[in-house]
């Protein structure tokens, strides 16, 4: 085999076999195929694309490239979630406790923030002492104890996934859904679950725009499930505006323990409760997604899944008092309250703007080795649909400094739309799919 021929192959639109992506993948892991052969090879499928079974060929031909987590000596159905990521999306917070507390084990390996976008493991460390490095025995240890884990990826895990994308982060194709969706499912098969919710976000705040985008990466992570023998399910959901109130991690934090007191912004509650009805559901422990929800929902009013996440954060050695006073994580020193220039009513929040006023805040990084503020961000008093008066406040902006809170100020100010007619808050759950 040759990689050149391979290229061509798919440059001039082939199917290309098995074996044929595992020596492309495998080849260019090891250092014996050169960069600019993957970039060549990476670009003819940018433009061609690729059908669902080199889609799956691809996927399984990066979870080879390393180690895969074996959650085997955890007993029961083990059900990950993954997110394509949003600005304020604090679920997952909420959604390991809950699922964990209806009986349905959660290992779940996550990522950090990355461009307007945030992560659950910067989000997690804003807790005192909270530990996001485990070794795999300690991992597997608490996945069993506690029935919950969070942790940050292992770098054993698809070598082959880290090295593709930041040859595609340099190369123009990142855009890809057959290799988004490859990259995607990929980390989570080799996480070693049983069973998937995907949360693929769309619109402003999203990394697809556009519903017809976000379907189509919907469907191609669904196929990869399903030649996998993999069960999933993926819900489009609504990134127009930010998911609650509160963005940044601290902030975010103290919005899922509100959440998981049955507080939270109703959004939140929403998300929340659709995916852990799924993740319980693909967990064997409710007959379908509906009894799923209902099963959700009362464990949520229980206080079963607020006492789960106390002694998930015990065991990962943060401190376990914040969730009796998140308040205390609250430490930016400075607040300023961005006040409505006129009245009327919310009928936009710009999620991207949001997110990109939060990043500059320091909650957020431009490069991968940039360090985090956890106490800054934006919490959000107004959104869509919400009537206000001129004056009133619409977000309050944490941050170190008074120049920095004016900065992002004015960007808030530039997220909202306010208009003189009422608007209707966009649908949170757009679409549903099932492997
Ligand atoms: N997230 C991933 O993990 N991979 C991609 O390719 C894009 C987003």
């Amino acid at each position: 085999m040759r990689a050149q021929d391979l290229i061509a192959k798919k440059r001039d639109g082939g199917e290309l076999t098995a074996d044929e992506i595992r020596y492309l993948v495998h080849g260019y892991t090891r250092g014996e195929i050169p960069d600019y052969q993957m970039a060549a090879f990476l670009m003819a499928v940018y433009f061609r694309g690729m059908s669902a079974a080199e889609t799956t060929h691809l996927t399984w031909a990066i979870v080879e490239s390393g180690e895969r987590v074996d959650l085997s000596g955890a007993p029961g159905v083990k059900v990950d979630k993954h997110s394509t990521g949003g600005v304020g999306d604090k679920t997952t917070l909420a959604l390991v406790p809950l699922v964990a507390a209806a009986g349905v084990p959660v290992a779940k390996m996550s990522g950090r923030a990355l461009g307007h976008t945030g992560g659950t493991v910067d989000k997690l460390e804003s807790i005192p002492g909270f530990r996001t490095g485990l070794s795999p025995a300690e991992f597997i240890e608490q996945l069993r104890r506690v029935g919950a884990v969070i942790a940050g990826q292992s770098r054993d895990v698809t070598p082959a996934d880290k090295a593709i994308y930041a040859l595609r982060d340099v190369t123009g194709t990142v855009e890809s859904i057959p290799l988004i969706a490859s990259s995607v499912m990929s980390k989570k098969i080799a996480s070693g679950a049983d069973a998937f919710v995907l949360d693929v976000k769309v619109g402003r705040g999203a990394f697809m725009k556009e519903l017809s985008q976000a379907q189509a990466l919907a469907e191609a992570m669904i196929g990869i499930a399903r030649l996998s023998r993999r069960r999933a399910v993926a819900w489009i959901t609504s990134m127009e505006q930010p998911l609650g109130c509160a963005v940044g991690n601290a902030l975010e934090v103290a919005e899922a323990i509100e959440a998981l007191k049955g507080e939270g912004p109703r959004d939140v509650e929403e998300l929340v409760v659709a995916l852990a009805g799924e993740m319980i559901y693909l967990g064997e422990k409710a007959a379908d997604p509906g009894e799923g929800k209902k099963r959700a929902a009362e464990i949520l009013r229980s206080g079963a899944a607020l006492a789960k996440f106390r002694e998930l954060v015990a065991a990962q050695g943060g401190d376990p008092g914040v969730v009796d006073d998140p308040e205390s994580l609250l430490v930016a020193p400075v607040k300023a309250d961005v006040a409505a220039p006129s009245g009327g009513w919310v009928a936009a929040v710009d999620s991207y703007a949001v997110g990109l006023a939060t990043m500059a805040l320091g909650a957020g990084r431009v490069r991968k080795e940039d360090a985090i503020d956890p106490s800054v961000g934006i919490v959000l008093r107004k959104k869509v649909g919400d009537a206000v008066r001129p004056g009133e406040s619409l977000a309050t902006v944490h941050a170190r400094s008074d120049e920095e809170a004016d900065t992002a100020a004015t960007a808030v100010l530039g997220a909202y739309s306010i208009e003189s007619q009422p608007a209707k808050p966009p649908a949170l759950l757009i679409q549903r799919l099932e492997s």
